[in-house]
């Protein structure tokens, strides 16, 4: 049977309630299809820091290094607040994508059609929208140097964060999008400020070459990162890739997970490079929402994204491309039946709690399978 490790950082407020419901589909996918997962589990975020001082501790880096796959859950809350900023829980995951060089952060917003009617938007706006933001994360103003508060000694202080893209970055991000457009529409738009920034003038240039060079079958157009912002919300389907740095992904694919109905149903996978000799890559999977620590607790977390993005790995890090197919129509099969987490709750559907959502998930599975 085929060994496949999976290493397990659950982390802070919703975090580990999601990632519970994850380890039954894993518990259930070892017994009813033999896929020979083994679970490995460590912590990050506050968690780590409560324990360890720090937002992860070497060993738990070690051991998300080995892994085949990290599945993470969500890190931070108020309590730690105050923590020194170095250990403050974010570190934690930004150091899993800095030394795991998980330069490739795949966000999909997809509209289950169950749910076009809960987005803000208009529902002829979202209904059948499939998108895919590719954002670059381990580099730019998340990682540029000089970064710090300087005290100018005049009653002022001075704080510097630094964006920097270098010419290998932009094209291994861009190839990223370019493979994977082809899969799909076969669309690209890149999203910079070139009229603002010089790395945005880079950015436009490097990735119009590597177009040019290797991927003239894909439709190549660029837009500004504001306009593209605004067009998001206007008329998303417009979109196929989106292929953008690590600030602006960050906010573009916040935009582009309301659009779906709720911040809860979208999963994300970040991806490093193929290993030369093994063919293998490092990989984290995670979902787009946050720690939520005002519903930790409460049974209100909707489990999805975080089963979505176990669906993700199975897709890239396991090439099981039948079982993902099988998990995402187990999602949406939960959601034709009207069940409803409180953040995509509607008008005649059934109010359900994240374990509940889970354990229909798991049922879809399980009838899919007989
Ligand atoms: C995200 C998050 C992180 C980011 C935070 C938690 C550091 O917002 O994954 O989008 O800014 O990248
Ligand atoms: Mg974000």
């Amino acid at each position: 049977m085929t060994k496949r490790t999976i290493l397990l950082l659950a982390g802070d407020g919703i975090g580990p309630e999601t990632v519970e419901e994850v380890k039954k589909i894993i518990a259930w996918m070892n017994e009813a299809l033999g896929a020979g997962f083994e679970l490995d589990e460590g912590l990050v975020g506050g968690a780590a820091y409560d324990a360890h001082g720090a937002a992860i501790s070497e060993e738990d880096m070690a051991k998300a290094m080995a892994a085949d796959a990290v599945l993470f859950g969500a890190v931070g809350g108020p309590k730690w607040d105050d923590v020194p900023y170095e250990a403050r829980p974010e570190a934690g995951l930004l150091r899993l994508r800095k030394d795991m060089e998980l330069f490739a952060n795949l966000r999909p917003a997809i509209c289950y059609p169950a749910l076009a009617a809960s987005s803000s938007l208009k529902q002829e706006v979202v209904e059948g929208l499939d998108i895919l933001i590719v954002r670059e994360l381990t580099g730019g103003v998340y990682f540029g140097e000089p970064k710090e508060v300087i005290d100018l000694g005049n009653g002022q202080k001075r704080a510097i964060d630094t964006q920097i893209y270098d010419t290998f970055e932009i094209e291994r991000i861009s190839s990223v999008a370019f493979e994977l457009a082809r899969t799909r529409s076969n669309k690209v738009c890149s999203m910079e400020k070139r009229n603002v920034m010089k790395s945005g003038v880079l950015w436009n240039e490097v990735v119009s070459q590597t177009h040019a060079a290797d991927y003239q079958d894909v439709e190549l157009t660029h837009m500004l990162a504001d306009a593209g912002g605004m067009q998001l919300v206007r008329w998303p389907k417009q979109f196929d890739v989106i292929v953008t740095d690590n600030l602006f992904g960050d906010m573009l694919s916040d935009v582009a997970a309301m659009l779906t109905g709720s911040l809860g149903m979208l999963p994300s996978a970040s991806l490093g490079a193929h290993d030369p000799k093994t063919g293998k890559r490092k990989a984290m999977y995670e979902p787009v929402h946050g720690s939520a620590p005002d519903i930790a607790g409460t049974g209100a977390a909707n489990p999805i994204a975080m089963i979505a993005s176990f669906a993700m790995c199975l897709r890239y890090s396991f090439n099981m491309t039948k079982e993902a197919d099988m998990i995402e129509a187990a999602i949406a099969a939960a959601l034709d039946s009207g069940l409803r987490t409180d953040d995509i709750m509607a008008e005649d559907c059934v109010r359900v709690s994240t374990i509940e959502m889970g354990d229909a998930i798991l049922a879809e599975l399980g009838k899919s399978a007989a």
